[in-house]
């Protein structure tokens, strides 16, 4: 049985007052979004719990434990300390909680960025993330009304606004997102894209 008031306690000397408040809000989330898609709400819970554990750190703090880690940050990743409180904390987490479940640890590694062949789990955290309750950005009730109908076409739209951010103010965009984005639009538009491959191929020689 986990311990989540003990966790709380422990979450609240890593992070501020609002980050934990937002933590509570996605760990929430995420539990209504595993009772939807028969995921294991401890899991979703705990997770969406943790997932901004080292949001707080200092950058050096932050450098600091991925060295001790071993964790070798792309050239991306290091300048963003945005982008690397997500693998970072996966570790911090593992440590401080002694969360050993993989499935969680990659959801914490993977919700800033998204990544290839992301899991429900994965997925939830991430869409957990952009809907908690006290999340409002232009958007975001598209993106919260999509959670619970598609839940593959919400991550697309939540990854789709995150480049969009990241392009207006002018920021490095980390691959991962992309691939994110390419991996679900190949999977969830399968039949529309073979389609359009074959009338590509069929104009082929017309062209040639
Ligand atoms: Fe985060
Ligand atoms: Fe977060």
């Amino acid at each position: 049985m986990v311990d989540f008031n003990g966790i709380v306690v422990e979450l609240g000397k890593w992070i501020d007052e609002r980050r934990l408040h937002h933590s509570i809000g996605v760990s929430r989330c995420a539990v209504d979004l595993a009772k939807h898609y028969g995921v294991d709400e401890d899991k979703a819970k705990l997770a969406g719990l943790v997932h901004d554990c080292a949001k707080c750190l200092s950058l050096e703090k932050t450098l600091e434990l991925g060295r001790n880690y071993g964790f070798e940050a792309d050239e991306i990743s290091l300048r963003n300390k945005a982008l690397l409180h997500a693998p970072i904390g996966a570790y911090l987490a593992r440590d401080l909680f002694e969360i050993k479940d993989p499935e969680i640890l990659e959801a914490i590694a993977c919700h800033t960025t998204g990544k290839e062949d992301m899991d429900l789990l994965d997925k939830i955290i991430f869409v957990a993330d952009y809907t908690e309750e006290d999340r409002n950005y232009p958007g975001v009730e598209e993106i919260r009304r999509l959670a619970f109908i598609d839940l593959n076409e919400s991550v697309i739209r939540a990854l789709e606004l995150s480049i969009k951010n990241v392009l207006e103010r002018g920021k490095l965009l980390h691959p991962m997102t992309i691939e994110a984005r390419n991996f679900l639009i190949m999977e969830t538009r399968e039949e529309e894209m073979k389609h359009s491959v074959k009338s590509l191929k069929k104009q082929g020689g017309r062209h040639a």
